[in-house]
């Protein structure tokens, strides 16, 4: 037990330093205390026990002169490297701390706390606080990075001439799918502000020109023409949003057109799953929640659908592939 409550300290150790650039500037050089202060903007004695912590956990390590460095593992919490976590840092746990925080009171009143926190739901806040947002989309974009391109690898999109990602956040799994799909156009689908971040990161792919954009709600339509539709962590919608979701989608389906929605599934309970954690920051953040393969099942008939197979991928998604 004393583990979890020594793991949220490190964690904070760990926030704190991400959120003062200090990953950023040690991989300029290795620095002192004194140095990276100037550079941070912080108090040095106060830096220097910082730095000793992350030495500790080996995020930095202390070299000659009273300089310290960055890690292969303090590597990762830095902008611009392949496999960088820093935006999962600001944005899956910096950002989200006020919201668990706010567990006890909405297990106590069975609500999402978002109208004490941020007076409008999660993505309305998001979309009038730009750096919020942009943390949002670099983090989901590193998550996909560094989990999905097993997705690529096993699942066939070669075939497809039109895909379409319903609220693909910045296009990093849409480029992802174009690389393998090299006959493809891709449509990214996306509220208002995401879609200005998508078109930034996707004119710097190789696949920028086979990418097109729309803007909009998934909850009026999704755009028309294409023969693969996918969801892709994007569907925590309480089961009447969901639905209509499922709906706009399979309104736009023909015989042949494929939509594969990538979820979490929920195992039986008592089993250990990311999603039964993620299940309640949904509930807190968009009122959402996650679902069993049931649970599921029920969805996509309810929508008119047939889900085909389920391929299990185990760790934040598996994929479901649903046909008409
Ligand atoms: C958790 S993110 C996932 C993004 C992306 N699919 C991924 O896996 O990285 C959920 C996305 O849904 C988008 N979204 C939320 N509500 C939406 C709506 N009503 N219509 C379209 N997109 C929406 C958000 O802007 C956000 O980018």
């Amino acid at each position: 037990m004393i583990k979890f409550i020594i793991d949220l300290w490190r964690s904070n150790i760990i926030i704190a330093a991400t959120k003062l650039d200090v990953f950023d500037y040690l991989a300029i050089r290795p620095m002192t205390a004194e140095e990276l202060a100037e550079q941070t903007d912080t108090h040095a004695a106060s830096l220097y026990r910082l730095l000793r912590a992350l030495a500790s956990l080996n995020y930095v390590e202390k070299i000659e002169k009273k300089r310290f460095q960055l890690t292969p593992k303090g590597q990762l919490l830095r902008n611009d490297v392949p496999y960088c976590v820093k935006h999962c840092i600001l944005g899956c746990a910096a950002d989200t701390y006020e919201i668990w925080e706010k567990l006890p009171k909405a297990v106590k009143t069975g609500k999402m706390v978002d109208d004490s926190l941020f007076g409008q739901d999660h993505y309305g806040h998001m979309k009038n606080h730009e750096e919020e947002l942009e943390n949002f989309a670099k983090a989901n974009a590193e998550l996909t990075l560094a989990l999905c391109p097993i997705i690529t690898e096993i699942y066939d999109f070669s075939r497809f001439k039109h895909i379409v990602d319903v609220a693909g956040g910045n296009g990093a799994f849409l480029s992802l799918i174009l690389a393998k799909a090299q006959n493809a156009k891709g449509t990214l689908f996306e509220v208002g502000p995401m879609i200005e971040l998508a078109k930034r990161n996707l004119a710097k792919t190789s696949v920028k020109d086979r990418c097109f954009f729309e803007k909009g709600n998934f909850l009026e339509s999704v755009p028309a023409g294409g023969d693969c539709y996918i969801i892709k962590n994007a569907l925590a919608n309480h089961d009447d949003e969901a639905l209509k979701v499922l709906e706009n989608v399979r309104k736009q389906m023909k015989s042949g057109t494929i939509f594969l929605l990538c979820q979490a599934i929920l195992p039986e309970i008592n089993k250990p799953h990311i999603a039964w954690q993620t299940d309640l920051l949904f509930f807190m953040v968009v009122n959402g929640v996650e679902r069993t393969e049931e649970d599921w099942l029920q969805l996509i008939s309810k929508a008119g659908l047939k889900l085909n197979k389920i391929t299990r991928i185990g760790y934040f998604y598996d994929i479901m592939e649903i046909l008409l």
